[in-house]
């Protein structure tokens, strides 16, 4: 058989992950890995969807042997299925996520189409996918480095919808503080720590962390926790104003976790890529965003007076989880 060429690969590769986002924001690939085997037909009419579409979808997907169809219409898991089903948060990330950047990807490139708001994602997308992936790839290892030491009361530093802070809260029989400058972010939050029953558990600060003032409330907090939004915080010199503050208004804190995915080493051939990498990497240079590399991070941390007790790589390629303790000096921070 013919090999098949590049440009046929890239091009049903293309198609294979958008078919695998569509199949998983529809809730095929976990309603498969929980039944085990679907018939199709009577699938596609309990959730009164477009047979033609899914029976397309599902073609790819057989073609790329991640799942397997019989002429009866019964769908079980291919040999790929496993691995699809915990990566699948990457593709609606990139796919969904990022799909309208990348369809005007050719007019954020001249300078003059920069202009503001020229970046158009969707946030409710990126962070389902994220949810997806963190959940797959990210909190059994945090959980492992937390449990290490013991803590009172965590601030999460740009908390998001805080379910990893209500999680740690209701695990951990202790208090939480979120911190996001995002008002919407705060909101989800708020509706999170609600529905959790946590209201007197966990407070919520709607704020910069670049601006962030003491207070008797944050005097409070014994830990930090990060995830994801420390490489917001650069460039450089304005990261490293950030974790010299945070010494000063937390001033109670004995540890810090910054949880973030760094800059891979240029690669030098496509084999070996992980997953993910290239489109963080594509996705944060479109909006301008610097990834400092894990060498830059622990240079920076040193000099913003921040001691690197350990470095726990977590399973989303090339990110890891910096465990941090402040270097106060008798001075004061
Ligand atoms: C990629 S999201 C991560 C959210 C959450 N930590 C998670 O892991 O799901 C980054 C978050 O950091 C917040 N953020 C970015 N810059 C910030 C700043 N300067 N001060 C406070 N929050 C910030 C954003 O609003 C966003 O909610």
């Amino acid at each position: 058989m013919p090999s098949t060429p590049l440009s046929a690969e890239l091009f049903n590769g293309h198609l294979a992950a958008v078919a695998i986002s569509a199949l998983n924001e529809l809730g095929f690939l976990d309603e498969l890995d929980r039944a085990g085997s679907l018939h199709l037909p009577s699938w596609v009419e309990r959730n009164k969807l477009h047979a033609m579409t899914v029976d397309s979808l599902m073609e790819v997907m057989a073609l790329y042997e991640i799942v397997t169809h019989s002429s009866d219409g019964t769908t079980r898991p291919g040999k790929h299925f496993a691995d699809i089903l915990r990566a699948k948060g990457y593709f609606t990330w990139l796919t969904s996520g990022y799909g309208r950047l990348f369809q005007k990807l050719s007019s954020t490139v001249p300078l003059a189409g920069r202009t503001p708001g020229f970046i158009d994602r969707d946030g409710r997308s990126i962070a389902l996918g994220g949810k997806d992936y963190g959940r797959q790839f990210v909190d059994e290892q945090f959980d492992h480095v937390l449990r290490m030491r013991d803590f009172k009361v965590v601030a999460d530093l740009g908390c998001g919808s805080a379910e990893r802070l209500i999680g740690m809260v209701s695990r951990y029989s202790a208090e939480g503080i979120g911190v996001d400058v995002n008002a919407g972010a705060i909101e989800l939050a708020a509706k999170g720590i609600q529905d959790a029953g946590l209201e007197h558990r966990i407070g919520l600060v709607l704020g910069d962390l670049r601006t962030l003032e003491p207070s008797p409330r944050l005097d409070r907090v014994d830990l930090l926790t990060s995830f994801f939004n420390g490489h917001d915080l650069w460039p450089r010199e304005a990261c490293l104003a950030v974790l010299e503050r945070l010494k000063q208004v937390f001033r109670n804190v004995t540890r810090f976790l910054l949880c973030d995915t760094y800059r891979a080493e240029p690669f030098t051939s496509i084999s070996g890529v992980p997953i993910f990498t290239l489109g963080f990497h594509v996705t944060h240079a479109v909006m301008g965003q610097y990834i400092p590399t894990r060498e830059e991070w622990l240079e920076l941390l040193k000099e913003a007076g921040w001691q690197c007790n350990g470095i726990h790589e977590i399973g989303i390629p090339y990110s890891a989880i910096f465990d941090l303790s402040p270097v106060r000096t008798s001075g004061g921070s």
